[in-house]
């Protein structure tokens, strides 16, 4: 597995917030935690990049053990994280916002997120280039965050609910580039509340309730299983 979470714990001062939560993602997937408010999903996603500092348990990427590094180190080992918050830098211009994305050294191969690249991918993001990143959409600042986090070449994304709150277009369009992304050869790891989002994205589905992993298979199985979806899923 290109990320092996295991048995991982998380505390927030006296609280207790994941019990003992494993998945892992392979080259070539995107892999879907799903789960409802409050389950521990974004937390999950904050103690991989080292944002939250795991109580136990063990991270490892590219087999390397990462728990305790801190997030910057996780960056350049290839880990690029989109958190639920579209964090842009408003004041400055889209086109910088994306080149204070490079982090990591190019490989210099086709496989390299150049600025180029990722205008050709969100062309909405080539034509307001020179534009105040504070004057985009919300969708656009959504493409805007992931564009740059692709120009720091990540080797598996974290992405938390990249479609929280977009208009139904442009929840399309952000599912859209997910799989291009991935198509592309990066692996996402793809937080959302959303079935229908993981359904028609994931190859595989993790989810979470309380802290802990209930459930784990593949999206048909999730499908299958009505009883699952019942009790943790739908409302
Ligand atoms: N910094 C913090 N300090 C204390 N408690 C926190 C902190 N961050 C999150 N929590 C609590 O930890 C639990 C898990 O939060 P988390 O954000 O991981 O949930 P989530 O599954 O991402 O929920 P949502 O779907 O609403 O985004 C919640 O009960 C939350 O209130
Ligand atoms: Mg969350």
């Amino acid at each position: 597995m290109l990320l092996e979470v295991s048995d991982l714990h998380v505390h927030y001062g006296k609280s207790h917030i994941l019990h003992g939560a494993s998945l892992g993602v392979d080259r070539g997937e995107i892999v879907c935690l799903l789960g409802r408010n409050g389950v521990g999903k974004s937390t999950t996603l904050k103690s991989i990049m080292g944002l939250v500092a795991p109580s136990g348990g063990r991270v490892a990427f590219k087999g390397i053990p990462i728990g305790g590094w801190p997030a910057h180190r996780i960056a350049r080992l290839g880990l690029g994280y989109v958190p639920e918050e579209r964090r842009i830098f408003p004041t400055i211009t889209v086109k910088e916002n994306l080149l204070m994305g490079r982090k990591r050294a190019q490989r210099g191969d086709d496989a390299d997120w150049t600025l180029e690249r990722v205008y050709v991918f969100f062309p909405r993001l080539r034509e307001r280039q020179r534009q105040r990143a504070g004057s985009l959409s919300g969708g656009e600042q959504q493409m805007l965050t992931i564009g740059r986090t692709l120009m720091g070449n990540p080797e598996l994304l974290l992405l938390d609910e990249p479609t929280e709150g977009l208009a139904p277009m442009l929840v399309e369009q952000v599912e859209q580039i997910v799989l291009e992304v991935r198509r592309a050869g990066t692996p996402i790891l793809l937080v959302e509340q959303s079935m229908e989002t993981a359904l028609a994205l994931a190859q595989r589905v993790y989810v979470m309730s309380k802290g802990q992993v209930v459930f784990a298979g593949s999206v048909a199985e999730l499908e299958a299983s009505a009883a699952v979806r019942k009790q943790y899923l739908e409302v």
